[in-house]
């Protein structure tokens, strides 16, 4: 098994993933689109978590088309509150060891996977393999570095945000995530031999109290027992909670960079 920080057995889960799918999808959406995601392709969709993406992939594919859907947790999937189209089939599934058939997907799509995994390079090598000649893969990573605060009720308040948001990168890398994964993203894919690879970044303001908002706290709650290990103070936390929340603050989202990119014809090609 993999090491996964954000495990999604945790109860902060379900914000993590509604505000992940509020903030990102229609942007990823696009992205497969401009990828040439068309009727009867077949799909991988790695990393479900609340498997908005591997359902619209469904409808998008139709009847004649299918969409494996996997995560190595896959229960927020199994759980949508919506119905599923037939040709999505959900599948408990680590991409790092779990087996993958080669030469068949039209599409593999992971948003926010690879960032956490050690083993990223091969795992990207794998979903390389799993595509047929000519297949899409189309990866979107953040850059966490890039977060620059747009308001703040006081001076102290930036120093706070960037103090708690610096112990939770520290806990990332620990677990052997790249928190700056999103921006060696593309160069990755083009030395994995894709072809035609396109980087598109994303980001919005993120107010108080936004959805956005509610990422931030998701996350430094689930890990808080490991960052007041690391030195952070429960007044630090409780102060962060409420920053997060005051309309008189604002930070950039994190930017999800997307990437694409095509399997050559022809391996002479490559
Ligand atoms: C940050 S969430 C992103 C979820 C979704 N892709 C999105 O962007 O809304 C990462 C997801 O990857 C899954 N994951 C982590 N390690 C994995 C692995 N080794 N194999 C498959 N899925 C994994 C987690 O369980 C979680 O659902």
């Amino acid at each position: 098994m993999s090491r996964y920080l954000f495990d999604n057995a945790a109860r902060q889960t379900q914000a993590r993933l509604i505000a992940l799918e509020s903030c990102y999808d229609a942007f990823s959406r696009r992205q497969l689109e401009l990828a040439g995601l068309a009727e009867s392709w077949r799909c991988l969709e790695v990393g479900a978590g609340g498997g908005s993406l591997g359902d619209w992939l469904g409808e998008q594919v139709g009847a004649d088309g299918e969409v494996t859907v996997t995560d190595i947790e896959p229960r927020w999937a199994e759980a949508a509150p919506r119905p599923r189209p037939a040709n999505v089939r959900l599948l408990r599934h680590d991409i790092v060891h779990d087996p993958l058939p080669g030469q068949y997907y039209d599409l593999v799509h992971a948003r926010l996977v690879l960032l956490h995994l050690p083993q990223r390079l091969r795992v990207l090598q794998r979903l390389v393999t799993a595509l047929r000649p000519g297949g899409r893969l189309v990866l979107e990573e953040f850059d966490c570095s890039w977060i620059p605060l747009l308001a703040v009720p006081d001076e102290g308040a930036a120093d706070l945000f960037e103090h708690v948001l610096a112990a939770l990168w520290a806990q990332l890398e620990k677990a052997g995530a790249d928190p700056r994964w999103g921006r060696r993203v593309y160069g990755a894919m083009r030395a994995a031999g894709l072809e035609d690879v396109t980087a598109t970044t994303y980001a919005e303001s993120w107010p108080g109290g936004s959805t956005g908002a509610c990422l931030h706290r998701a996350n430094i709650e689930q890990v808080a027992g490991l960052l007041t290990a690391d030195g952070i103070t429960a007044d630090e936390l409780a102060r962060f909670y409420a920053l997060i929340q005051d309309p008189a603050f604002a930070v950039n989202s994190y930017p999800l960079i997307s990437v694409r990119g095509r399997r050559p014809e022809t391996e002479a090609a490559r």
